[in-house]
């Protein structure tokens, strides 16, 4: 038998053209497609009522109260989005973050709010302390530095609270060691071994959370979250923080940010083979709309085009801030 080699049939036999003649035809032969339940929208809740204040660095997001929150979920559900992905800005901040496991904090009211009206819709919920601690850093603070285990409790009990409200996903964004351990173990003890865990396992100390710090008031007060979060130069490292939170029981797993990470979502795409999620972020999102509003960019082709490479590099689904227009766009 023959072996096929291209080399031997170079140009004018081969002509790679030929297959993109034609929207039909390169639709034909198109490798990665999107869909609306491809996507989580996240939202920012806030006290009060019918308040709708402006994210200036995220335009047109908003920091919404649970009534709105309501009127968007049912937005997002229409539109087939995959799900809602929630933070809280609590009323009050404290050295505890107590607000983050409050049964009635701001977060467990949205979550019942939306799986009363909207019941259809996921509702994932970020696990995290930096937008309820005074100082915004995501743990406690024991001797200027942010306590691994001490801070597994707040999760812990972050995480029942929003079961207990009905959440189907709960997230933890901290990067704590053995944060998953200690929230399955806190789910299972509290009747919720059915709650999946979503663990942002390979996440960086990256400039491009800019902007969801001011939508979530949670820029640390003092110093950086390099002692946490991972330092971008690290590949190794990041399949090592997935296979340690895998093996902790992690259910899902998301590469955060996405754009600059390609190489670790295809990488994780290959090795594990459970959903992979990636979450294109504040500052992503606003680096388009800046370049858009400007008229230096075209607005929907730099969305699809950044959703596709994120997709196409491996992700299941996709955490972004673009999940409206760009599910609008798909039709
Ligand atoms: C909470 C959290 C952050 C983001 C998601 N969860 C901020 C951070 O780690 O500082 C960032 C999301 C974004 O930039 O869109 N820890």
């Amino acid at each position: 038998m023959r072996v096929y080699n291209p080399v031997e049939m170079p140009f004018p036999v081969h002509r790679p053209r030929r297959l993109r003649s034609s929207e039909a035809m390169r639709r034909l032969v198109r490798e990665t497609s999107l869909q609306p339940s491809n996507f989580v929208l996240p939202l920012f809740v806030c006290p009060g009522e019918g308040v709708r204040r402006p994210i200036s660095s995220m335009p047109p997001h908003c920091q919404i109260s649970v009534d709105v929150a309501v009127e968007e979920c049912r937005e997002v559900y229409s539109l087939g989005i995959g799900g809602v992905i929630l933070f809280g800005l609590p009323e009050t901040k404290d050295e505890e973050a107590s607000g983050g496991y409050d049964p009635n904090g701001i977060v467990q009211r949205a979550i019942r709010a939306i799986k009363r009206e909207v019941p259809g819709l996921l509702v994932i919920t970020d696990v995290c302390n930096c937008e309820y601690t005074s100082h915004g850093h995501c743990g406690k603070i024991v001797n200027g530095d942010v306590d691994n285990d001490s801070t597994l409790e707040w999760l812990s009990a972050a995480a029942v609270t929003h079961a207990q409200a009905g959440a189907d996903i709960v997230a933890p964004s901290d990067m704590m060691d053995g944060r998953v351990a200690a929230i399955r173990q806190a789910l299972d003890a509290k009747g919720f071994s059915n709650t999946p865990i979503l663990s942002y396992a390979a996440k960086f100390a990256s400039v491009f959370y800019g902007p969801f710090r001011e939508a979530a008031e949670s820029t640390p007060q003092f110093g950086d979250r390099r002692s946490y979060q991972m330092d971008p130069a690290n590949a190794r490292e990041a399949m090592r923080e997935i296979e340690l939170d895998l093996e902790e029981g992690a259910d899902m797993i998301m590469v955060k940010p996405a754009l600059a990470y390609l190489d670790l979502i295809r990488e994780a795409r290959v090795r594990f083979d459970v959903p992979l999620s990636a979450y294109q972020v504040s500052g992503e999102y606003a680096m388009i709309i800046a370049a858009a509003d400007r008229g230096w960019i075209d607005y929907d082709r730099a969305m699809m085009e950044s959703l596709t490479s994120i997709k196409r590099a491996g992700a299941d689904f996709i955490l972004t801030y673009f999940a409206k227009p760009a599910a609008r766009l798909l039709g």
